[in-house]
């Protein structure tokens, strides 16, 4: 009998990683710095490990509530009473790191046929999320000029009579862009206008430069009942592989919701997890510490980019990721970053993969070594002395 049987559309459809593609040319040199993985460099806090074992032995190895557990829940409804005082840990679901809580609200908030706005560039994952909820993700142009800050009036041209929601991410990955409380509000005019979801993802909130203080839309009471913030554990507190994460949303009952679309899906987040990022959130002198070295490796790595002819590179106010422009090399970002991983010893991420307005662009993370980032600006700067001796 002939075969018919085929794979969903949806798999068929789901967009593959353009930053994967850098890693696996990467492999074929073992001696390249690597800037590319967008995760931080330290360990994770000794005393949230500490939690976690004293978890384990405690016996906290069962399931736990689909929404999350109630402490951790209720701490986080705590930390986000300057948002707004009404959160509740009913407003608080936990989820397998931000990922998860990206997916749960695209999942509980668009129907196929929608589409959700997303900045260009942006974190390439929303794509695919998009997609598993047979949604469609549409890029709104952000621009250099405006320090990648995504801008009301190039949101509401992107609206067509399908659009449903908006995605805000700040800081940014991968530009760094922190939006500011005008931008907040300009944007905050036209999701009312156009009766828009907003999901506002936040994962790099405390990884923050500059005295800047980050302003969320869910902070404007005329528009938070249809925000749902999206944060987690991962960047913060480094506990990339905890996998927890979170959401609030501003009613109870989009929890239960979620909390039954958790059931079918990874059922909750791993007890011992929560119970260590209960723990975690009870100190931030970590947090501020990692920051002071996120500060200095910033200005390691953009001014030494700043002082290679060719490039040019703004200062990101907020996440571990620099986003040079490398327009004057003529190439693609895909070639100039083959280029620099062949001659240069250097892996880096092509704007490219992030979306159209990142071409011409590259992305470097500063989550790394003080001396990986100086070898890996003496090696490009090395490099474009060489093959580019004529620019200035
Ligand atoms: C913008 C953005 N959102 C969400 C995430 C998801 O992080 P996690 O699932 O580890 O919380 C990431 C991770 O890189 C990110 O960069």
């Amino acid at each position: 009998m002939e075969r018919t049987m085929q794979l969903s559309q949806r798999a068929m459809n789901y967009p593959a990683s353009g930053i994967r593609k850098m890693f696996d040319l990467a492999i074929q040199y073992p001696d390249a710095v690597k800037l590319t993985v967008g995760e931080p460099n330290f360990d994770t806090p000794a005393y949230i490990k500490e939690a976690a074992k004293k978890a384990i032995d405690e016996g906290q190895t069962h399931y736990a509530p689909n929404a999350g557990m109630f402490e951790l829940r209720q701490a986080i409804a705590e930390k986000y009473h300057h948002y707004w005082d009404g959160y509740t840990m009913d407003h608080v679901m936990i989820s397998v790191g931000a990922m998860e809580g990206l997916t749960l609200s695209m999942m509980l908030l668009l129907d196929p046929g929608d589409e959700i706005l997303v900045p260009d560039p942006c974190f390439p994952n929303y794509f695919g999320q998009a997609c598993l909820a047979g949604a469609t993700a549409v890029p709104v142009p952000t621009y250099e000029a405006y320090d990648y800050r995504i801008q009301a009036a190039d949101i509401e041209r992107a609206i067509t009579p399908r659009t449903k929601a908006l995605l805000l991410n700040s800081p940014c990955n991968p530009t760094g862009a922190v939006l500011t409380k005008e931008d907040i509000l300009a944007i905050a005019e036209v999701v009312k206008k156009h009766d828009l979801w907003v999901l506002s993802d936040e994962p790099y909130d405390s990884i923050i430069y500059d005295g800047v203080e980050p302003f969320s839309i869910a902070q404007l009471p005329e528009v938070r009942d249809r925000v749902f913030v999206l944060n987690s554990f991962s960047k913060s507190y480094a506990m990339t592989g905890w996998r927890v994460g979170y959401l609030l949303a501003p009613e109870a009952s989009y929890v239960k919701k979620m909390a039954q679309l958790q059931e079918g899906i990874a059922s909750c987040v791993s007890t011992f997890s929560q119970v260590a990022a209960a723990e975690a959130l009870k100190r931030t002198d970590c947090v501020d510490q990692m920051v002071a070295d996120y500060t200095r490796r910033r200005d390691i790595l953009v001014d030494g980019l700043n002082a290679i002819p060719g490039i040019t590179c703004k200062k990101p106010a907020g996440s571990f990721y620099a986003f040079p422009n490398i327009k004057a090399f003529g190439k693609t970002s895909q070639a100039f970053a083959e280029e620099l991983l062949e001659h240069a010893g250097v892996v880096v991420i092509p704007g490219s993969a992030f979306g159209d307005m990142g071409e011409g662009y590259l992305r470097l993370v500063f989550a790394n070594s003080d001396e990986n980032l100086k070898e890996a600006v003496r090696r490009i700067g090395a490099y474009v002395a060489k093959a580019y001796p004529d620019l200035k």
